[in-house]
């Protein structure tokens, strides 16, 4: 079984490195088309893979054709490969913000899945979501298998796909943002700048991982918070400026510009 990716930047570098560590696909079964040379060379030599200039012969070759290229070349590339599409392929789209009817305008192939990873890809821990007509199918299953290989997976409504760009993209950078305000907090006491930016990192790994099998965030906050002692003293201060009321706005104000782009 064959696998086509179309374009070999950020995003197509994480999952070609994805899916040619795993067991799903041989490397020799990989074939990567882009328009630049550079890319092709540099992921030819990074992960084994056969790499090509030319779309249609890409295509051609595979089942699955995944499309890692930018909205505004988007389509550009479907128009170009729209008469070598066979009902038996299975066309997958990574581009942000282009519905399934979308494509389908150009290319009326019914068998369009979207998935949606975050720049953690990069780091084979992003957090991935996958949609389809037909979100039962056993070929949605096996993209959420591909795309687990860059980290974790969640198949949705397609209805669902902004909202999940908010909480499960955007939410990168607002963890970021809070993560820096941590480290300088811990720089006004006495840490480091990298010092303080290591250890609000770690801890951010730890609060994750103690709650990945399902624990309820509280009942890891009340194992921290000793009456009477420091951290309900901070997390009160916190609250009484109103960091949850904060976030919740935050993603909210996300949505709604998300909702009156697309
Ligand atoms: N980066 C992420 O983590 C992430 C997360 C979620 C969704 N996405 C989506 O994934 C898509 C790709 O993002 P990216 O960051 O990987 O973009 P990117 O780094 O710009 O990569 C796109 C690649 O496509 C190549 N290309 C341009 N025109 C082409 C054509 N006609 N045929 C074949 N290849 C062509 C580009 O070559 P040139 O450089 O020569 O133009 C480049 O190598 C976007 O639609 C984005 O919304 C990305």
């Amino acid at each position: 079984m064959k696998v086509t990716v179309i374009g070999s930047g950020n995003l197509g570098k994480s999952i070609i490195t994805g899916i040619a560590s795993s067991d799903l696909f041989d490397s020799k079964n990989i074939l990567v088309a882009d328009k630049s040379d550079e890319n092709l060379e540099i992921i030819k030599k990074q992960a084994g893979v056969s790499v090509t200039s030319d779309n249609i012969k890409a295509v051609k070759e595979s089942k699955w054709v995944i499309l890692c290229i930018q909205p505004r070349i988007l389509k550009i590339v479907l128009n170009e490969i729209k008469n070598h599409i066979t009902d038996d392929q299975i066309l997958i789209s990574t581009v942000t913000g282009v519905s399934i009817s979308e494509i389908n305008e150009i290319v009326p192939n019914n068998k369009v899945i979207r998935a949606m990873p975050n720049t953690a890809a990069v780091k084979l821990q992003s957090m991935s979501f996958i949609c389809a007509d037909n979100i039962e199918h056993e070929d949605v299953h096996f993209v959420e298998k591909m795309f687990g290989t860059i980290g974790k997976t969640m198949i949705i409504e397609e209805r669902l796909m902004q909202a999940a760009t908010v909480l499960g993209a955007s939410s990168t950078a607002f963890f970021l943002r809070f993560l820096r305000a941590l480290t300088q907090g811990g720089v006004q006491m006495g840490f480091h700048p990298h010092e303080a930016q290591e250890i609000s990192a770690q801890v951010a790994i730890g609060a994750a991982a103690l709650i990945e099998d399902g624990t309820h965030a509280e009942v890891e906050v009340d194992n921290v918070t000793t009456p009477m002692g420091c951290t309900i003293e901070g997390l009160n201060a916190m609250e009484h400026n109103g960091l949850s009321s904060a976030v919740i706005k935050g993603i909210m104000a996300a949505y709604k510009r998300i909702s009156d782009i697309n």
